[in-house]
C-alpha cells in the first residue's frame, strides 16, 4: 500500500477519534430526545389518520350497501315500468311494397371505390384489364386532372398519366373541379356491371331496376354502348386507338317486393358493425352467445323505433354463407336491433391477405351504398370487442344523442390503454370505434389517407394502411399528425378524429388484463366496451379471476357511478361486492 494514501485515507481519522467520539456522546443524547419526540408526534399522526380512514372506509362502505340496494331497486322499477310500455308495442316496420317515384339506389361517382373494388351485390363491377395488370388499380385512387389541348381542344391526360402500351383500362374520379366527374380511358373494352342486391335475389323476390347512363367522349372516338345494367365503353378505330370519356351512370329502383328492404332509409340509425373472415367465424359466434348473459345484454329496453341495425361483414361471399349456416336466429337479444344484415366484401382472393384484407374491408364501407345509404354512424366491432356492462347499445346511442354541437365528431375511440411495448407507441385510435359515416368531410379525409399511404413494405396491394405502425387506425391518425404538424390551423379540424378516451364508447387493451371496473370509473361511465383478446375466454367480472380478495377503492367509485344509471351486475361480482359492503340481503 503507498505511504500516501495511508496518510490520506486512515491517520487523520484515527488522530481525531477521541475528541470526536466525546463531542458525540454529547450531541447523541440530543439526537436520540429529539428522535423520541419525532416519533411519538409520528404515531400520534399514524394512530389519527388511521382512525380516521377505519371511519371514513366504513362510511363508504355503508354507503356502497345503501348504493347497490338504491341501484337495483331503480333499475326493478324501470324493468316494471318497461313491461307496461312494451305491452302496447306496434308492429314492426316492413319495406314498402311500391313505389310511386324511384329511388336512387348506386352513383358510381358516389360510390367510385365500390366500383373498382368489388362484385357484390348492390354494388358495381369494373370490367376490363387495369393498366397495373392483375390486382388491384392503385392509380384509381390518384388525381388526374386532365388538360386542354388548346389547337384541337381535346382533353387529354397530363405527362403522368400517360396512356399504357399494352391494351388496357384507365378509370379514375376527376376531383380537381368542385364537382366529381368519373373518367374512363380505354384502348381495348370497358365494362361497369351493376350487381342487383342480395334482396332482390331472394326467393320470390323481384326488383325492378333501372340503368341511367350519359356519357361524353373527350378526346378520341368513343362507341358506348349499355346493355342490361352494364355500360361498356370501346375505342373505335384502327388497332392502337384509345378513346377518353367522362361517364355518367346510376342505377335507380322503381320497385320491389323485397321484404325488409328498404332502399331509402331514412338515415337516422346507427349500424353495429361486426367484421369478419371465415376463420373468426367460432370467435364471432361465442360473442354473441355471450350478449344474452344479462349482464352484457345490449338493451334495457325493445319496441323502440331508433333500434340501430346489427350487420354482419364477411370479407368474401363464402365466409358469408358459413356464418349465415351457423347464426343462431332465436338470440334473447334480437329485440334490441330492428333487423339483422349481412353484407359482404368481396375482396378480391389475390389480395385478401394479412393486412390488406382488413384495409380493403375498412375502406368500403365509407363507399358501399349498403352502408353509405343507410346509417349515420356505425360502430365497428371486431369479434375480440367485450361488453363491460349491460345496455351498452343504448348507452352508445346515447353519446351519439347528447354530443354537443359545438363537439362534432368523426371518430370515437380509445387511444391505447394495452400494457408494455403497446402502450408506448403513439395516441393513435383503435379501429374499434364509432364513425360519423355522413360526414362528407370524413370521407374526403379518409381519401387523403389512402392516397397519402399508397401499399408499402408489408401492406402490399391496400391504400391507407401503410401509415405509422401500419393498418387503417394507424395512417388515419398518422397523416393527421403529419397535416396537423405543417398546417397548425388544420388541427382543430383533426380534433374530430377526437383524442379524448373519456368520450369513447371503447377502450383498447390489446390482448391485455383489464379490470371492468376501473375502466367504468376512469372512461367516468362513458365506455361500456373493451377491445381485448385477453377477455375472450376469461370471466373478467369476477374479481377471483383477477386474484382480488378485498374491495378495492375504484369498485366503490364504480358502484357510486353506477347507482346513477343502474344495468344488471355480474352474480359474483355482485356477491363479491355484498359481501364486502357487509351486507347480507337486498330485497
Ligand atoms: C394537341 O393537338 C395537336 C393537334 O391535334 C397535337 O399535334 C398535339 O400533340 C396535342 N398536344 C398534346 C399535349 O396532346
Ligand atoms: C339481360 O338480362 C337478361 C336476364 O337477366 C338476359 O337474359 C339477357 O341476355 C341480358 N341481355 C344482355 C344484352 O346481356
Ligand atoms: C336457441 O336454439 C338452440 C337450439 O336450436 C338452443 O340450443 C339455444 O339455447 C337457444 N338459445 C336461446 C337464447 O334461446
Ligand atoms: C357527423 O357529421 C355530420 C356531417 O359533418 C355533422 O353534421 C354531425 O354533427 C356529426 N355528428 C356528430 C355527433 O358529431
Ligand atoms: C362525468 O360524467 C357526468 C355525467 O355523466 C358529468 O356531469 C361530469 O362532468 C363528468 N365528469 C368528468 C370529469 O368529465
Amino acid at each position: 500500500m503507498s505511504p500516501t494514501i495511508r496518510l490520506l485515507g486512515t491517520e487523520p481519522s484515527c488522530m481525531l477519534s477521541r475528541t470526536v467520539s466525546k463531542r458525540l456522546a454529547r450531541r447523541n443524547v440530543r439526537y436520540i430526545l429529539l428522535l423520541v419526540v419525532l416519533t411519538g408526534v409520528l404515531s400520534g399522526f399514524l394512530f389519527l389518520r388511521s382512525t380516521f380512514s377505519t371511519y371514513y372506509a366504513g362510511e363508504k362502505l355503508r354507503q356502497c350497501e345503501e348504493r347497490l340496494a338504491k341501484g337495483e331497486a331503480l333499475l326493478l322499477q324501470r324493468r316494471v315500468s318497461n313491461m307496461d310500455e312494451n305491452t302496447e308495442q306496434p308492429p314492426r316496420r316492413v319495406a314498402a311494397k311500391h313505389f310511386l317515384r324511384s329511388v336512387l339506389v348506386f352513383d358510381a361517382v358516389e360510390h367510385f371505390s365500390s366500383v373498382i373494388n368489388t362484385n357484390a351485390p348492390g354494388r358495381a363491377t369494373f370490367l376490363g384489364t387495369s393498366s397495373r395488370g392483375r390486382g388491384r388499380p392503385g392509380w384509381a385512387y390518384e388525381p388526374r386532372p386532365l388538360l386542354l389541348n388548346l389547337s384541337n381542344g381535346a382533353w387529354y391526360l397530363p405527362l403522368d398519366g400517360e396512356p399504357p402500351s399494352i391494351p388496357a383500362v384507365l378509370l379514375w374520379l376527376d376531383r380537381s373541379r368542385n364537382e366529381r366527374r368519373l373518367l374512363v380511358w380505354t384502348s381495348t373494352t370497358a365494362g361497369i356491371a351493376y350487381n342487383p342486391p342480395r334482396e332482390c335475389a331472394e326467393a320470390g323476390s323481384t326488383c325492378q331496376l333501372e340503368l341511367i347512363t350519359s356519357s361524353t367522349t373527350l378526346a378520341g372516338s368513343c362507341n358506348v354502348e349499355k346493355r342490361n345494367l352494364s355500360l361498356f365503353l370501346s375505342a373505335n378505330g384502327a388497332a392502337g386507338t384509345s378513346c377518353l370519356a367522362e361517364v355518367r351512370m346510376q342505377v335507380t329502383l322503381t320497385s320491389t317486393n323485397a321484404q325488409e328492404w328498404e332502399p331509402e332509409p331514412s338515415l337516422q340509425t346507427l349500424a353495429i358493425v361486426r367484421p369478419f373472415t371465415e376463420d373468426q367465424i367460432p370467435k364471432l359466434m361465442r360473442s354473441l352467445d355471450q350478449w344474452n348473459d344479462p349482464w352484457r345484454f345490449p338493451c334495457e329496453r325493445s319496441g323502440d323505433f331508433d333500434r340501430p341495425d346489427l350487420v354482419f361483414y364477411a370479407n368474401n361471399e363464402q365466409a358469408l354463407v358459413s356464418a349465415r349456416a351457423v347464426f343462431q336466429r332465436n338470440h334473447s337479444w334480437s329485440s334490441c336491433f330492428q333487423r339483422v344484415r349481412w353484407i359482404e366484401a368481396n375482396v378480391e382472393p389475390t389480395v385478401d391477405v394479412h393486412p390488406d384484407g382488413t384495409c380493403f374491408q375498412f375502406y368500403s364501407i365509407f363507399d358501399d351504398p349498403r352502408f353509405r345509404n343507410y346509417y349515420q354512424y356505425f360502430f365497428l366491432m371486431e369479434p375480440d370487442v367485450h361488453p363491460i356492462r349491460a345496455f351498452w347499445l343504448d348507452s352508445i346511442q346515447r353519446q351519439i344523442k347528447l354530443s354537443a354541437p359545438q363537439a362534432t365528431f368523426w371518430i370515437r375511440g380509445s387511444t391505447s390503454k394495452c400494457a408494455g411495448w403497446y402502450a408506448a407507441n403513439d395516441f393513435h385510435i383503435n379501429g374499434n370505434a364509432l364513425y360519423n359515416l355522413s360526414s362528407r368531410q370524413f370521407r374526403d379525409y379518409l381519401i387523403r389517407v389512402q392516397r397519402a399511404f399508397q401499399p408499402r413494405g408489408h401492406v402490399r396491394h391496400a391504400p391507407g394502411c401503410s401509415g405509422g405502425y401500419g393498418g387503417f387506425d394507424h395512417s388515419i391518425f398518422h397523416y393527421a399528425v403529419e397535416i396537423a404538424s405543417k398546417n397548425s390551423h388544420k388541427w382543430k379540424m383533426y380534433q374530430k378524429l377526437c383524442f379524448d378516451d373519456r368520450k369513447s364508447p371503447v377502450w383498447n387493451f390489446c390482448k391485455h388484463r383489464f379490470l371492468p371496473w376501473r375502466v367504468y370509473t376512469e372512461s367516468n361511465g362513458s365506455a361500456s366496451l373493451v377491445h381485448s383478446s385477453w377477455g375472450n375466454n376469461v370471466d373478467f367480472w369476477d374479481p377471483a379471476v383477477h386474484g382480488i380478495k378485498r374491495l378495492e377503492t375504484s369498485m366503490l367509485e364504480m358502484i357510486r357511478l353506477w347507482e346513477q344509471d343502474p344495468f344488471p351486475l355480474h352474480p359474483r361480482f355482485r356477491a363479491f361486492a355484498l359481501l364486502h359492503c357487509r351486507k347480507r340481503q337486498l330485497f
